[in-house]
């Protein structure tokens, strides 16, 4: 795999002369690098900053054979900025004992209850928390434990998305926004309180603009959030339809992606602003637990 590099341009947290140089290599050519070498439980300043850069450069990192409690996953995210409390799982359950920041993603189920979020199904592409005004600017994902098959985690690069429209489009989605829906989580459950949606129109959820220049490195990426209940604002209903669903296959082609087979003691760090996310489905007798902190949305765009 050649040397990739998302973005080339300045950010507001370049590393100085004196920052070590990171063993990063790409893990595709559409998005991602692993980082070798860097312990992120007793991790240093100039070393953050060189990790920061790459995680600009390349849009989700991976960290191999990891050992972190959750204070040190929690202290490692919050190097990133101010963290989300957990939203409630589908059993009303957010955080875990004493870190209400640490979201439990698992099947696992105690007592009878879903220790965690989303199950075993499969979570559709998304960004997380597309539906607010100000969502996160990124996540962190530590591997507890992993099914044997199935459970991978895809990311596509809104970046090389947007790029490669074809310039009619590209013109036509300049100036349009996107309902997004807050109904619905990517595994396809209601939200607590949420009523079913009859009408994608009538649909509560923040609105964004379909076109995003990401606050740190200046560049322009598609942002679609979630397909199922999307509105393109001010287009008759087929017409929004029809045109998120052609964005959509474009956006989620083959080359734009990677997928990413788990193994106990990854983290993986994605970059919101400019890589959507997804999840395949897993036999619900095997169990998946994995930890998730999720750094603050710094402003509307
Ligand atoms: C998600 O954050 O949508 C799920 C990611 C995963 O469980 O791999």
């Amino acid at each position: 795999m050649t040397e990739q590099t998302i973005d080339k341009q300045p950010s507001s947290k370049q590393p100085s002369a004196a920052t070590p140089a990171l063993n990063i290599t790409p893990v595709s050519d559409a998005i991602g690098a692993e980082i070798r070498g860097v312990d992120l439980a007793g991790i240093d300043d100039a070393t953050f900053a060189a990790l920061h850069r790459a995680w600009l450069d390349h849009g989700v990192l991976l960290l191999r054979d990891q050992l972190l409690s959750d204070a040190q996953l929690v202290a490692f995210s919050r190097r990133f900025g101010d963290l989300d409390e957990a939203p409630p799982n589908e059993n009303g359950k957010g955080g875990v004992d004493g870190f209400p920041e640490v979201l439990v993603l698992s099947n696992v189920k105690e007592n009878g209850k879903a220790i965690g979020a989303l199950g075993n199904a499969e979570a559709i592409w998304h960004s997380d928390m597309n539906y607010i005004p100000e969502p996160p600017t990124g996540s962190v994902l530590y591997s507890l434990e992993v099914p044997e098959t199935g459970g991978d985690t895809g990311f596509c690069n809104m970046y090389k998305a947007l790029d490669a429209l074809p310039s009619d489009l590209r013109a036509h989605i300049a100036d349009l926004k996107i309902k997004h829906d807050s109904s619905t989580n990517s595994g396809g459950f209601l939200r607590e309180g949420a009523k079913p949606v009859t009408d994608v129109r009538d649909c509560p959820g923040a609105i964004h603009p379909i076109v995003r220049t990401h606050p740190e490195t200046g560049r322009k990426a598609l942002y679609l959030g979630r397909r199922r209940y999307a509105y393109i604002m001010g287009l008759d209903l087929d017409e929004s339809e029809a045109l998120l669903d052609e964005i959509w296959s474009h956006a989620t082609r083959d080359d734009f992606t990677w997928h990413h087979r788990w193994r106990v003691g990854d983290v993986l760090i994605w970059d919101n602003r400019c890589a959507m996310h997804r999840r395949d489905d897993f036999d619900d007798s095997a169990r998946r637990i994995m930890h998730r902190t999720q750094i603050k949305g710094d402003a509307p765009f």
